[in-house]
């Protein structure tokens, strides 16, 4: 079964998808994206993620490309005809097809839609947060503005590899200071000496991950303090846990980082009970 994406108004096989070649996307990295969950059939926190889409496409003075309900349609559509009942959908939005210049392109020039699904195998996630993952540090090397979720992801993508390549998940940015910023593709969080989850507050310098968001109305509910706040890369060496989030993972465990061994080196049991209660209290919209 080929896999279907929408471009631009139109339902297409993988094969034959595509888009312009002076798409301001692939050229300049002008668009932004949005990865959503998708769970036993119910799309998870749909509305926080379109608020976001919205806030970063306002953020690059671009407007939304179609009304909300329009946009639900098309994921619903794209998940159907994708049969996705546990995985993601992808979806990209850009200032368009222009010839190339820096400036922007006149405001007829129409937006760029692309959305994408597939499926992912829950096991594969159940094993990480069984065992736990392996992290590497690194200097936080991108622009001041990646609360805006830009497709320019290549400092992210460099640091990734570098992970890999080094045996680990996931890449902790680091800030000048020595604290810690969120990871490549998730934002961080400990458990301090007294239970408290701690994680950056979401100023300028990381994303405001929707999982992040929903953690903490999780957190809320099962009674868990929690705070925002800046932490040192040694705070968190000595956490009694470390995991990190994102609408792809949720909560994993981080139990080794730079070659530290992180608590007893285990899953600790926080991160599970949120895990647990999370798709309980986040938002479900069903395909
Ligand atoms: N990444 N920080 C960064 C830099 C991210 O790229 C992501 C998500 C997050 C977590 O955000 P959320 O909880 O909304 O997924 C934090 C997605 C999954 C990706 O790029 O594939």
């Amino acid at each position: 079964m080929p896999r279907i994406a929408y471009v631009n108004g139109r339902y297409l096989p993988h094969s034959e998808a595509a888009v312009h070649v002076e798409d301001r996307g692939f050229q300049f990295a002008d668009g932004v994206y949005e990865v959503c969950e998708v769970r036993h059939g119910f799309i998870v926190d749909l509305t926080r993620h379109l608020n976001r889409l919205e806030r970063s496409l306002s953020e690059l003075r671009m407007p939304m490309p179609m009304s909300r309900a329009a946009l639900t349609l098309v994921i619903r559509e794209v998940l159907r005809r994708n049969h996705v009942r546990n995985g993601l959908y992808y979806m990209q939005v850009t200032r368009g097809a222009a010839r190339r210049d820096h400036v922007f392109p006149g405001p007829d020039t129409p937006m760029t839609v692309v959305i994408t699904a597939k499926s992912t195998d829950p096991s594969i996630i159940a094993k990480k947060n069984e065992n736990g993952i392996s992290a590497i540090t690194v200097r936080d090397n991108r622009w001041d503005r990646v609360d805006i979720k830009t497709v320019g992801l290549l400092p992210n993508c460099m640091a990734r590899q570098q992970a890999k390549e080094a045996g680990a998940a996931e890449a902790i940015y680091v800030d000048d200071e020595g604290r810690v910023k969120e990871g490549a593709a998730t934002n961080v969080w400990i458990v301090d000496e007294f239970g408290t989850l701690v994680t950056r507050p979401a100023d300028h310098g990381i994303l405001r991950g929707i999982t992040r968001t929903t953690l903490m109305d999780v957190a809320d509910k099962l009674g868990i303090p929690y705070r925002e706040d800046y932490f040192t890369v040694d705070e968190m060496l000595k956490a009694r846990e470390v995991f990190i989030t994102a609408a792809t993972s949720i909560c994993f465990p981080v139990v080794t980082i730079d070659g530290t061994t992180i608590a007893n080196g285990h899953p600790g049991s926080v991160s599970q009970k949120i895990r647990e209660a999370f798709f309980e209290i986040a938002e479900k919209v069903t395909i």
